[in-house]
């Protein structure tokens, strides 16, 4: 089994979970998006993202909008709860890039944690959208246990997620 694990990350966060993913997929080539191959080729394909307003990073979005006939698992990290309805909602969106029938792509799931958000573009946010993010204490809470991730567990459970993917295909 040949695999490939191709990542989108801008501040690392994405980077340390394909890292993990690398580590437990057979034959694995892994490589940022700037310079990933094509997709053809490999029995799995692992691509990961960072969260952008709601939906994968546009450099992700367009590597995935390119993948067609392949064995396709994602992952990725955002600052908000990983099992919060925002998180499911950009999961879903992710799948919809890879998933259309026509694609031919089999879709095996999606791992996501929580990422440190950078602490500029918070800053960022204040100045320009402070009725749009208000910093409430439920915020604050969420951005200060975002910026403990991804940790030892994040990384782990993105291992486990991913041996079981391999499992499933046999
Ligand atoms: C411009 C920008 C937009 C973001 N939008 C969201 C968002 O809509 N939802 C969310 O949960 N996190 C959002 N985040 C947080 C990032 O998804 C998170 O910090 C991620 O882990 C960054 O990954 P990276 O280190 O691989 O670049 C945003 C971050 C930036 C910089």
């Amino acid at each position: 089994m040949k695999t490939l694990v191709v990542y989108s990350s801008r501040t690392g966060n994405t980077r340390a979970i394909a890292e993990a993913v690398a580590e437990v997929l057979p034959d694995c080539a892994l490589h940022p998006v700037e310079s990933a191959p094509s997709p053809e080729g490999y029995d799995l394909v692992a691509v990961g993202y960072w969260v952008d307003k709601g939906k994968p990073d546009a450099r992700a979005t367009a590597y995935l909008e390119g993948v067609r006939g392949a064995t396709v698992a994602l992952f990725g990290t955002l600052g908000a709860w990983p099992d919060s309805d925002h998180a499911k909602e950009c999961m879903a969106c992710g799948e919809s890039l890879v998933s259309a029938p026509e694609r031919g792509n089999t879709v095996l799931g999606t791992y996501l944690c929580q990422g440190k958000v950078d602490p500029k573009v918070v800053a960022m946010m204040q100045r320009m959208a402070s009725d749009v993010h208000p910093m409430t204490p439920e915020r604050k809470a969420r951005l200060e246990e975002a910026a403990k991730h991804p940790d030892e567990e994040d990384r782990r459970k993105a291992r486990e997620t991913f041996r079981a993917f391999v499992e499933r295909l046999g």
